[in-house]
């Protein structure tokens, strides 16, 4: 039996991705990559519509894919490859880019937002078509599923319409694909200020947890990560953001329950539990760390394992390019 198709990807957007990166996309990714044909994507092409230093930009894509594996996707079961060595999604893109209304795209709230932030003079098409690209990206696998941030839920809605107006127009091309929302109690919060999401272009890193940050230097941020004056390691994100935040890390890195580790620290102050959280996040990502560094450290077998899995890619991608380009007359 075939197993069902899954794509995601990530931006190249930073040297190290974060804790929230890792608990809300990598480790589903590697749960999920057993049961499901898996796609993931360094998307090296959505990175662009951002302003990027082109030596900086390489760096990052190497180093993105290397926390993937170092993360735990497997490069012989899953297609781990970089989305710019596979031109189709390009190509895809642009036939997509004609059969989208632009007043559809202007809907995007992700543009207003980005645009909103960047000013007239910074933003360009390429933000205004992001989604698009992001269509293409999925609908050239053929996915059946896309594991997806709740932001990123609009993109996959314009995916599907954009699939069943192409099928409909010209013929079956594209497979529906259905988002799977991440959830909620996978989001993680900045440590400084617990009630904007953890992320890896925020403004200061005083509150990112990075995965290849020194595992000291992850313990000192969980220190003074901010907590409350209640003093009791209790799970509640009106009254107590701070101190939930810490112990849905601490819940995802162990694969305990809330309940639980409340417990094991009733009845202690704050210093303790964070003590924990701190030794938690060392042992998890100390492997981890180590292990891209290893890889970043080898990068003519990096580029090897990235070609061979782009070749896959190719493979596939290729194959429903053609038939778009047959079905539209090309
Ligand atoms: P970032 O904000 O760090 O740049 P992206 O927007 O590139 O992250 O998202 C990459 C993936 O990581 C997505 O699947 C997204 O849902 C997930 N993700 C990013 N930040 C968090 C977070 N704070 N908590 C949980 N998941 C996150
Ligand atoms: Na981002």
């Amino acid at each position: 039996m075939t197993k069902p198709r899954l794509y995601s990807g990530m931006q190249p957007s930073a040297d190290s991705l974060q804790v929230g990166n890792y608990i809300g996309a990598l480790m589903q990714w590697r749960d999920l990559q057993e049961a499901y044909d898996a796609y993931f994507s360094v998307v090296d092409l959505h990175a662009l519509t951002q302003p990027n230093d082109p030596a900086e930009l390489r760096e990052k894509t190497r180093r993105t894919a290397a926390q993937y594996i170092a993360a735990g996707i497997e490069p012989s079961k899953s297609t781990l490859y970089v989305q710019s060595h596979v031109p189709a999604h390009a190509q895809l893109a642009w036939v997509l880019s004609t059969i989208t209304g632009f007043g559809e795209a202007g809907r995007m709230t992700q543009f207003k937002d980005k645009s909103a932030r960047y000013g007239s003079d910074q933003t360009s098409v390429g933000l205004f078509t992001y989604p698009v690209l992001m269509a293409a990206d999925i609908l050239l696998y053929q996915a059946d599923i896309v594991p997806v941030g709740d932001d990123q839920k609009q993109h996959v809605e314009l995916t599907r319409d954009l699939a069943e107006r192409f099928n409909g127009r010209f013929g079956e091309a594209f497979r529906v694909p259905v988002p799977m929302i991440q959830q909620d109690t996978a989001r993680i919060y900045d440590l400084q200020n617990p009630t904007s999401k953890m992320s890896k272009s925020a403004e200061s890193d005083a509150g990112v947890l990075w995965l290849l940050d020194d595992p000291t230097v992850s313990a000192k941020k969980i220190m003074r990560a901010v907590t409350d004056s209640d003093g009791t390691v209790r799970f509640d994100r009106q009254a107590k953001p701070g101190v939930s935040n810490l112990l849905v890390i601490y819940a995802a890195l162990t694969g305990r329950q809330i309940p639980s580790i409340e417990d094991e620290y009733a009845g202690r102050g704050y210093g303790d539990f964070k003590k924990g959280l701190a030794e938690v996040v060392v042992e998890e990502f100390g492997p981890v760390r180590q292990r891209a560094l290893e890889l970043l450290d080898d990068p003519a077998e990096l580029d090897r394992v990235l070609a061979a899995n782009a070749a896959r890619a190719e493979a596939v991608a290729d194959k429903t390019l053609a038939d778009v380009y047959d079905k539209v007359g090309l």
